[in-house]
């Protein structure tokens, strides 16, 4: 199973867009996907309510919601042939759970928001990051998602020269657009929107890539073969761009891919 982390200790940076809109992605692959709540605020879960249930389905976990009947792990079981575990991690994270967190992971997905106050924010926060990664035993790669952007903006111009100088690869860049509320409120992620997906396809695309190249999922016999999926929104196929050069903090494993249907 591939552990995937999505953290920022900055509240309001995409995170939960972040995570939800990947578990559909991998979902929508034919992977068993599972989506971990570690945030009280609980909005991956309530999110996950709200998804039809013809659409690929994720398994949601919630630590902070536990029913007095039932043991602690029989609430939180997923599927012995998970593929990807998705965790959504809440704001203000202390250094201690940090640690914690990055024990089992195997990536790390950090979105920021280009804005100087987050740039600062995010700047401790991965300084704290890589102090986590040195205590940890395995490898883990790290990649930073540039959310809600506004083309040519000096705050997007800013952001890029601070991101370059971070050390860490840009395996993303997301438009600020209204097709991700309208996205989150309907419990789906972007790429089911029948319309409102054309302008993501590419940031999509390359995050997919540089996920699923580092990553080896044992699939089950029962999961080699896709889900039944809904109608896929419309978008154009056509070839992926080529992947970024090796953004990897330690050495890849594997060369397992498995993109969704609509790329
Ligand atoms: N690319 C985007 N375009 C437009 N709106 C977005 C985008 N990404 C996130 N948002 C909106 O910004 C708000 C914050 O996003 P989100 O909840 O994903 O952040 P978060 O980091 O999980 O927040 P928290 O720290 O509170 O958990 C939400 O209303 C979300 O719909
Ligand atoms: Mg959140």
């Amino acid at each position: 199973m591939h552990k995937l982390l999505v953290i920022n200790s900055k509240g309001g940076s995409g995170k939960t867009t972040l995570a939800t809109n990947l578990a559909c992605e991998l979902a929508r692959a034919g992977h068993v996907t599972a989506l971990y709540d570690d945030d009280p605020q609980a909005s991956s879960t309530a999110w996950l309510q709200t998804r039809p249930e013809s659409c690929p389905r994720i398994y949601g976990i919630n630590p902070h919601v536990i029913k007095q009947n039932a043991t602690r792990s029989w609430q939180q079981r997923i599927p012995p042939e998970t593929a990807y575990y998705v965790v959504d991690s809440p704001a203000g994270i202390a250094l201690p759970k940090l640690f914690d967190l990055m024990r089992s992971v195997d990536t790390v997905l950090v979105p920021v928001l280009p804005s100087t106050i987050d740039m600062h924010a995010t700047d401790a926060f991965i300084l704290n990051l890589m102090k986590a990664c040195k205590i940890k035993a395995t490898p883990v790669r790290i990649g930073l998602v540039v959310n809600r952007l506004r083309e040519r903006t000096l705050a997007l111009r800013k952001l890029e020269n601070f991101l370059a100088s971070v050390g860490i690869p840009i395996v993303g860049r997301l438009h600020d657009s209204q097709n991700y509320v309208r996205a989150t409120d309907q419990g789906l992620g972007i790429c089911e929107l029948k319309k409102g997906f054309r302008q993501e396809y590419d940031a999509w695309a390359g995050i997919l890539r540089w996920l699923l190249q580092g990553a080896a999922p044992a699939l089950s016999a029962a999961r080699s073969q896709p889900l039944p999926l809904p109608a896929s929104p419309e978008v154009p196929r056509r070839p992926l761009p080529s992947p970024a050069p090796s953004p990897t903090l330690a050495p890849q494993v594997g060369g397992f891919q498995r993109l969704p249907p609509h790329y």
